[in-house]
Parts: C-alpha cells; sequence; structure tokens
C-alpha cells in the first residue's frame, strides 16, 4: 500500500513565528528530569508544553498524529532509560511506535524532524534541556506545519 503526500502548502513561517511543541513525559524518569531542570533555573525554550504519561507506552499513535492535525509543530516523546521503564517494556514500544510516525511523517512531507524521542534517568536534565533545544531547532528549520493553516481553513468555511 502507498502513502499519498498530504497536499500541503508549505507556507514561510509569518515574522515572529515560534514552534509549538509538546513534551509527552512519562510520569518517573522523563518528568523527574523534566522538573529537575525547572529547579536547577537551567533555561529552555517555553514554548513547549508538557504533557504528563503515565508511560510512554501509554501514548498511542492516535494521539500523536491527532496532535499533528491539530497543528502541533513537533512532538518529544521522553521516557525512562531502555531497561529502566516502570512499566517493564513501556518505552521500547514507544520507540517502535515513534520510528514507524517519523516514517509516515516523512512519506506525506511533513517531515520526520518534527517528531523526537528521548530516554532519561531522572538525573538526566541536561539531557533533557538539550533535547528540547534541538527539537525546537529542528522544528524551526522546518517551518510551521502546514495541516494548522489547512485546519484554520477548514474552521472557518461554513
Ligand atoms: Fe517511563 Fe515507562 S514509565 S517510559
Amino acid at each position: 500500500m502507498s502513502v499519498q503526500p498530504l497536499q500541503t502548502s508549505a507556507a514561510p513561517a509569518p515574522h515572529g513565528w515560534e514552534p509549538e511543541i509538546i513534551a509527552f513525559c512519562c510520569n518517573y524518569c522523563a518528568y523527574a528530569a523534566a522538573d529537575l531542570a525547572g529547579s536547577k533555573r537551567m533555561q529552555y525554550p517555553t514554548n513547549v508544553r508538557i504533557v504528563h504519561s503515565p508511560c510512554t507506552g501509554k501514548i498511542e499513535m492516535e494521539h500523536i498524529l491527532a496532535a499533528f492535525e491539530k497543528g502541533v509543530d513537533g512532538i518529544l516523546v521522553a521516557g525512562c532509560l531502555e531497561g529502566g521503564c516502570h512499566f517493564i517494556e513501556g518505552n521500547l514500544r514507544a520507540r517502535k511506535r515513534t520510528d514507524h510516525i517519523r516514517e509516515t511523517l516523512d512519506q506525506i512531507g511533513l517531515g520526520s524532524g518534527r517528531l523526537k524521542m528521548v530516554n532519561l534517568s531522572a538525573a538526566m536534565a541536561p539531557t533533557f534541556v538539550q533535547s528540547v533545544k534541538e527539537i525546537v531547532e529542528t522544528v524551526r528549520s522546518l517551518g510551521p506545519n502546514p495541516l494548522k493553516a489547512a485546519t484554520k481553513e477548514s474552521a472557518v468555511k461554513p
């Protein structure tokens, strides 16, 4: 089965545009790393919204695809280190899902760079911050999610 690229128009980034990023963090190591970054007053881009998940294994493909359909520019999935998932294999399942979705994002023309997964221990605040900075910069270079404009257009039409 072949995947048809979406009819998206790559509009230039509006002046002052900042990528809108969601970071799905598992409630254990990844959220603890993000929390530690905050406690240590480590600076990272403010255009990242953290969404708690019990485990990255609970983040279904539908959640990620729905966020992109609604116009989110990029998604970071942050879970425990391999072998450290509190639900044993949740992060391994999440890795397979994100790899699969990244392929799909390339096939449909959105770009795999809009989705990234990282594995963290609770002490890896610097890695969390670095991952956030990397995805923000990658998404900034890709430009706004073209589906955002399509979503706004369809909302205006009767
Ligand atoms: Fe952290 Fe599963 S509990 S990835």
